[in-house]
């Protein structure tokens, strides 16, 4: 008896939840662009800083990190002002405190390896190619590389928990190995 309450609230809670929330189609556009920006930028990257003798590689780099750093702004100012995490409510505040540090935390990563890089072709356009202020403007982009590595590492472990969780959290950013709703 007691039994068939229970399913029968089951049930009729899972009816009454609300559908998962989706990330708009440009949230998921602003996301997915820059996973393949960032490959192709990391791709493209500088092995040595020699390399910046040649003008034309200078002025792409320090294009790219500008633009790169416009669009994460424009990122950033679009998500804040319209879009919301889609973490279950009843998520514990830990873990709600532990999504947005990571998330802050690449933005703070991304917006550091761009300004960084700036900073970097400046200094060697003005003929300030060693010592201590170019040595520690390079350490400082490649630290920001060493953390966001594993703060990217941290986001995907933590989306496919999600994925098994089945909670919609996956399939309101991920367009692919969708998550069955749990009416069907
Ligand atoms: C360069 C790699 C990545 C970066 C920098 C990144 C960054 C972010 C950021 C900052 C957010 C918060 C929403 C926003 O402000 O746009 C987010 C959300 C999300 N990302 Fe990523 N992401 C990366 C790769 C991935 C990958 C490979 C997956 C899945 C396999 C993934 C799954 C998700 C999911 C499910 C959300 C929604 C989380 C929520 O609503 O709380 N991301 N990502
Ligand atoms: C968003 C744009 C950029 C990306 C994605 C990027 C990517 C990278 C990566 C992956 C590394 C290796 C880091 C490591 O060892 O952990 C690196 C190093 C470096 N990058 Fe960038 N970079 C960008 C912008 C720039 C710009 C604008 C410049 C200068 C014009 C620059 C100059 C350098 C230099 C000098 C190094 C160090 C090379 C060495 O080890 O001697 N980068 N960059």
């Amino acid at each position: 008896m007691l039994k068939n309450k229970n399913s029968d609230d089951t049930i009729d809670s899972l009816l009454e939840s609300k559908p998962a929330k989706s990330y708009s189609i440009v949230a998921k556009i602003f996301h997915w662009g820059f996973v393949l920006v960032f490959v192709y930028g990391i791709s493209k990257q500088v092995d040595d800083l020699k390399q910046l003798a040649d003008n034309s590689l200078l002025r792409f780099e320090m294009a790219f990190a500008a633009v790169f750093l416009l669009m994460l702004l424009a990122r950033l100012i679009y998500m804040k002002k319209t879009q919301t995490s889609a973490l279950p409510s009843n998520t514990s505040h830990l873990q709600k405190g532990a999504a947005k540090t990571v998330h802050y935390g690449m933005y703070v990563c991304l917006a550091s390896i761009s300004i960084s890089g700036i900073l970097i072709g400046t200094l060697y356009w003005a003929n300030i190619k060693s010592g201590f202020v170019i040595e520690a403007v390079i350490s400082v982009h490649e630290f920001s590389f060493t953390v966001i590595y594993g703060l990217i590492a941290i986001h995907i472990i933590a989306a496919l928990y999600h994925r098994f969780l089945q909670d919609g959290v996956w399939n309101s950013m991920v367009p692919f190995w969708k998550e069955q709703s749990k009416l069907d």
